[in-house]
């Protein structure tokens, strides 16, 4: 581009950078912004849970100002936060990790896995990811000069990825892969064996798994299988873990990126220099959740099944097919049967009977044809969502 200024020629350089301009905007914020001037909305769009953090967790950060504990903590978080995360996962997976070096206490998942892929992305290196995927993971991956590489994963699957699709698309410039089980947006959740199978595609091809498991609590009917705890894989992996979804602490912005000293040293650095520590307040918030929020983590998994199974009823009985989530808070009916794209359905779903979902379009190209409905919300809001929705669908039904 060039500008006239006092009959001057100025070459203006392009003002945002390749990677950045490459990112399309996220396809969930067109919704959202939509939503904000409407009334009577019910929201199934946005991914968090509808309770307050427990009081005990917040109280302990209001103690923690009140007594002037409002510094910087050290780069890699609280000594007590790390020790308690390393107990935790001892505890829950069997899996050792030292607080000293092989922990790092980040701004929510989102940071750690930022601080991953950057600090193991050389420019050009290829990252495999599920399709559909939650929204940020491509964008980071390209933000961290990688490419992502996408394995299209699909509802008579169950939304599993499989280890033999994913050998399919290494190539030499292949650096990781990166799963994220259960999943966002659509519920699905991995078994030991398949993961077991991912392990040894990973050895045998050398290559590091970064394992988003902020669903990890949130499971019906089976246990959470941690990547980190199977066999060999410790050198290798990269487990990210938070408080936003199991402790209702989205806002509060911490989590953590557990891997070998080599991994973390090279997170911190980065860490250190964009973003010096997590807050220090939730930290502390953080570290009464792993002191005693387990109570509240259950009654809230509880409470979340009762709805999983009234929405994943109700959807079907609609004819919006939806095979059975088994983790995290959504589910991902398939929308076909109206003849819409994920888009127009939406939309008009939006506008026609006030009642907000996410197009599934939004995660990848495989979410066409389905949309993600969050049940974090009451039963009398799912109830009341789901006969707006049947409206709806008996009118456009082909
Ligand atoms: C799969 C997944 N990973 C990471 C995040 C970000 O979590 P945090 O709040 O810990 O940054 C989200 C939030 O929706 C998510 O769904």
């Amino acid at each position: 581009m060039t500008t006239r200024t006092n009959k001057k020629t100025i070459k203006v350089k392009k003002l945002i950078s390749e990677r950045v301009e490459k990112l399309s905007p996220s396809g969930i914020r067109k919704f959202f912004d939509m939503l904000a001037d409407m009334e009577d909305v019910i929201s199934l769009g946005v991914g968090e849970p509808d309770y307050a953090t427990p009081w005990h967790i917040s109280e302990a950060a209001v103690r923690s100002l009140e007594k002037g504990y409002t510094m910087y903590t050290s780069n890699s978080g609280i000594p007590e936060l790390r020790e308690l995360t390393s107990s935790y996962l001892k505890e829950k997976y069997n899996i050792d990790y030292s607080s000293q070096g092989e922990i790092l206490i980040t701004v929510g998942v989102s940071e750690a896995l930022d601080l991953a892929l950057r600090a193991i992305i050389n420019p050009g290196d290829e990252v495999i990811m599920t399709d559909p995927h939650y929204v940020a993971y491509p964008s980071c991956v390209i933000l961290a000069g990688g490419k992502p590489v996408m394995v299209p994963t699909y509802q008579e699957n169950s939304f599993q990825i499989e280890a033999k699709d994913i050998e399919a698309r290494i190539t030499d410039k292949t650096k990781a892969i990166l799963i994220g089980f259960p999943s966002n947006p659509t519920g699905a959740v991995m078994g030991r064996r398949k993961l077991l199978d991912i392990a040894e595609v990973a050895q045998k091809h050398n290559l590091i798994v970064i394992s988003d498991e902020i669903y990890a609590r949130l499971t019906y009917g089976m246990e959470h299988t941690c990547f980190a705890s199977l066999p060999g894989v410790r050198e290798n992996t990269i487990l990210l873990g938070g408080f936003s979804k199991a402790y209702a602490m989205t806002g509060w912005r911490v989590g953590y990126a557990v891997a070998s000293k080599e991994i973390i040293t090279a997170m911190t650095k980065i860490h250190q220099y964009t973003i010096m520590c997590a807050p220090t307040m939730a930290q502390v918030a953080a570290i009464e959740a792993l002191k005693s929020g387990e109570s509240s983590v259950l009654e809230m998994v509880e409470d979340y099944n009762r709805r999983r199974l009234l929405i994943v009823k109700g959807l079907n009985d609609i004819g919006l097919t939806c095979f059975e989530p088994r983790g995290a808070f959504y589910a991902f009916p398939s929308i076909t049967s109206t003849g819409m794209t994920s888009e127009e359905f939406s939309e008009k779903l939006l506008l026609e009977e006030k009642v907000a979902v996410v197009p599934g379009l939004a995660f990848g190209q495989c979410g066409e044809g389905y949309v993600r409905c969050c049940y974090a919300t009451s039963l009398s809001d799912i109830e009341e969502a789901l006969s707006r929705m049947k409206r709806f669908v008996a009118k456009y039904k082909k």
